[in-house]
C-alpha cells in the first residue's frame, strides 16, 4: 500500500487481488494509527453508537453524531478512503433528504464515500447518489439498522429464499454503481457465492475467507471489552486490560507520591 490517497475507484480495483483489510475508526487519534497501517478504507460506522456513545444498538445514532466523528477521522486519515455510514432514518425516507444527507458527509465531514444498508430496495437511491458524484459502499446480509425487523443479530442466508435475496441485493448494488459491498454475518459459502457473482469487491464481516476484503470494528480487533463477542471477531490486542493496568498504576503512583517525580516538576 503506498501513501497515495485511496479513492473509491482505487478500492474498486482491488477486486480479485490479494485480500485487503479494512477497519472502522471514530476519532482522530485512532484514524491516524489505522491510516499509518496502510489500511485502504476506514469506515466511520454507525457502530460508533455502541463503541463510543454507549447506546445498545445503532438505531439512536444521529446525523450530527456521524458528521462530528467522520470529520475527526477525516482529519486523521492522510491516505485511507474515509467512508461515512448513513445512520438509521437518514436515507430510508425521502430520496431528496437522503441525497442531501449523503452530500453532507462529503461536504461537511471530508468523507470520500458513504455506506448505506440494504440491497435491491436501495438500487434507485444508490444509482442517484452515484450519478450525483457520491461514491457508495453497499451493505447486505445482516443489516443492523433492521434488527427490529430481523428479530435480532442473526446469521442471514441460511434459507434458500434468503440466499436468493442476498444475491439479488449484491447484483442490484453493482448495477446501481456501488464501488464495493459489505456482506455481514452470512455462511462462508454465501460469502463466496456473492464474491464470485459480482465484479465489485466484497468486504466481509462474518462472511468467511473468500471475500475480496475483510472489515472489523476497531474496538473489537483491539480487544476492548464490549460484553458481546460475535464468533467472527478476532482480537489482535487486549487494550482493555492494558488500559486498566495503566490507570491502576497511575492512581497508585499518585496516592503513594511516586508521581509526579522530580523529572516532571518545574
Ligand atoms: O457500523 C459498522 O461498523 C458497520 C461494520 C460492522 C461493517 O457497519
Amino acid at each position: 500500500m503506498n501513501a497515495t490517497r485511496w479513492s473509491a475507484e482505487r478500492v474498486k480495483s482491488l477486486k480479485g487481488q490479494a485480500p485487503f483489510a479494512c477497519s472502522t475508526a471514530y476519532d482522530y487519534a485512532m484514524a491516524r494509527l489505522v491510516d499509518a497501517a496502510g489500511i485502504p478504507l476506514i469506515l466511520v460506522g454507525d457502530s460508533l453508537g455502541m463503541a463510543m456513545l454507549g447506546y445498545s444498538s445503532t438505531i439512536p445514532v444521529t446525523m450530527a453524531e456521524m458528521l462530528h466523528h467522520t470529520a475527526a477521522v477525516s482529519r486523521g486519515a492522510a491516505a485511507a478512503l474515509v467512508v461515512g455510514d448513513m445512520p438509521f432514518m437518514s436515507f430510508q425516507g425521502s430520496p431528496d433528504q437522503a441525497v442531501e444527507n449523503a452530500g453532507r458527509f462529503l461536504k461537511e465531514a471530508g468523507a470520500g464515500a458513504v455506506k448505506i444498508e440494504g440491497g435491491e430496495i436501495r438500487e434507485p437511491l444508490v444509482d442517484r447518489l452515484v450519478r450525483n458524484g457520491i461514491p457508495v459502499l453497499g451493505h447486505i446480509g445482516l443489516t443492523p439498522q433492521s434488527i427490529r425487523a430481523l428479530g435480532g443479530y442473526k446469521v442471514q442466508g441460511r434459507k434458500p429464499a434468503e440466499v436468493e435475496q442476498i444475491l439479488k441485493d449484491a447484483q442490484a448494488l453493482e448495477r446501481a454503481g456501488a464501488f464495493a459491498v459489505v456482506i455481514e454475518c452470512v455462511p462462508a459459502a454465501i460469502g463466496r457465492e456473492v464474491t464470485e457473482s459480482i465484479s465489485i469487491p466484497t468486504i466481509g464481516i462474518g462472511a468467511g475467507p473468500h471475500c475480496d476484503g475483510q472489515i472489523l470494528v476497531l474496538h473489537d480487533l483491539l480487544g476492548f471489552e464490549s460484553g458481546v463477542k460475535p464468533r467472527f471477531v478476532k482480537a489482535y490486542a487486549d487494550l482493555d486490560s492494558a488500559i486498566r493496568r495503566a490507570l491502576d498504576a497511575y492512581r497508585d503512583d499518585v496516592a503513594e507520591r511516586r508521581f509526579p517525580g522530580p523529572e516532571h516538576a518545574y
